[in-house]
């Protein structure tokens, strides 16, 4: 297979193992040419890519911008912050108003679920999910599963990837679960059962609220950040007491790690809440790939839009 299945990137949800595997050795390949002296390919020379961030983002807004500059496209950003939109313009009409300007793909991040999903079906252009709200984070999973198989070898099957933390604000945590599903691992999400939301259930995962017991059976642990910005307002309930007692019940610290008998390998989509949902000494250790997620997000966004710009 030579093409991906799809004409947009708005979930992983849609996509095949076949894509998976193609973006992966496509990815593979352009990380070669990003440890090159040269890091530049022609690839989309003749392509305008327009990111257009509604939400605040460091790694994916400069990761797909490298990419795109590798790729050799030419880019244009769009921060919602200091644009139009403060004066009432619509979505539609705004990505309408940069397609006018010939632009060929969008890369977006939005703070609503389904914002991708609602303009694939009023513009016409490529689109590519950088987050939607609390939904998915396509690319996201995308790098955290190549990094794993870079580390633990292509076949995933039957690994033990748990996903710990604020999995109901998270778009990671959806993303990640579809795409390790897809290539045959064992996934269980780990948190309190407030940030659990129900329709997990159904996902095919298991559930736990206890972290010691959940490092005991896993492979690999994804720690997600709790969301401050999702957790409501001063009147709302809190999702949980305090963040002292989040660190205690769900933080990842070396004492815990100690206490096991094997080396698991650590992910985070950053940004990290240091001391909070892992300590300092376990972010920076060894066994966490951190910033080798962040390193294979350029490659595997070149893939995405290599691929895409092909159909
Ligand atoms: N992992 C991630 O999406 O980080 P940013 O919010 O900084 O893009």
């Amino acid at each position: 297979m030579s093409e991906l299945s799809v004409d947009h990137l708005l979930g992983i949800r849609g996509l095949t193992r076949d894509d998976l595997e193609l973006i992966f050795k496509t990815a593979s390949e352009f990380k070669e040419v990003l440890n090159r002296p040269i890091k530049k390919v022609p690839s989309l020379r003749d392509l305008t890519v327009a990111n257009l961030f509604f939400e605040n983002s460091t790694r994916t807004r400069l990761s797909f911008e490298l990419a795109q500059k590798r790729l050799s496209a030419d880019v244009v950003n769009f921060s919602a912050a200091s644009s139009s939109v403060k004066k009432g313009e619509t979505l539609v009409d705004t990505v309408n108003n940069i397609l006018a300007m010939k632009v060929d793909m969008v890369v977006m991040r939005h703070p609503h679920p389904g914002a991708h999903h609602f303009l694939s079906g009023k513009v016409s252009t490529t689109i590519i999910n950088a987050g939607d709200g609390t939904h998915e984070h396509p690319t996201q999973a995308l790098l955290d599963a190549f990094s794993l198989r870079e580390k633990l070898g292509n076949d995933l099957e039957g690994k033990r990837i748990a996903i710990v933390g604020d999995i109901r604000h998270s778009r990671v945590a959806l993303s990640n679960i579809l795409a390790l599903k897809l290539l045959g691992a064992e996934v269980r999400v780990c948190g309190p059962a407030t940030l659990i939301p129900k329709h997990m259930i159904s996902m095919g995962v298991e559930i736990s609220h206890d972290l010691d017991e959940t490092l005991i059976w896993a492979d690999v642990v994804n720690m997600l950040r709790i969301q401050l910005e999702r957790q409501g307002d001063a009147n709302s309930i809190p999702f949980f007491p305090s963040i002292r007692e989040y660190t205690m019940n769900f933080g990842l610290t070396q004492e815990r790690l100690n206490r096991l008998d094997k080396q698991l390998t650590i992910l985070h989509p950053g940004p990290i809440n240091r001391g909070v949902e892992i300590s300092s000494e376990i972010a920076d250790s060894d066994h966490s790939l951190i910033l080798n997620q962040v390193e294979n997000g350029v490659a595997t966004r070149m893939a995405v839009m290599y691929l895409l710009a092909k159909r």
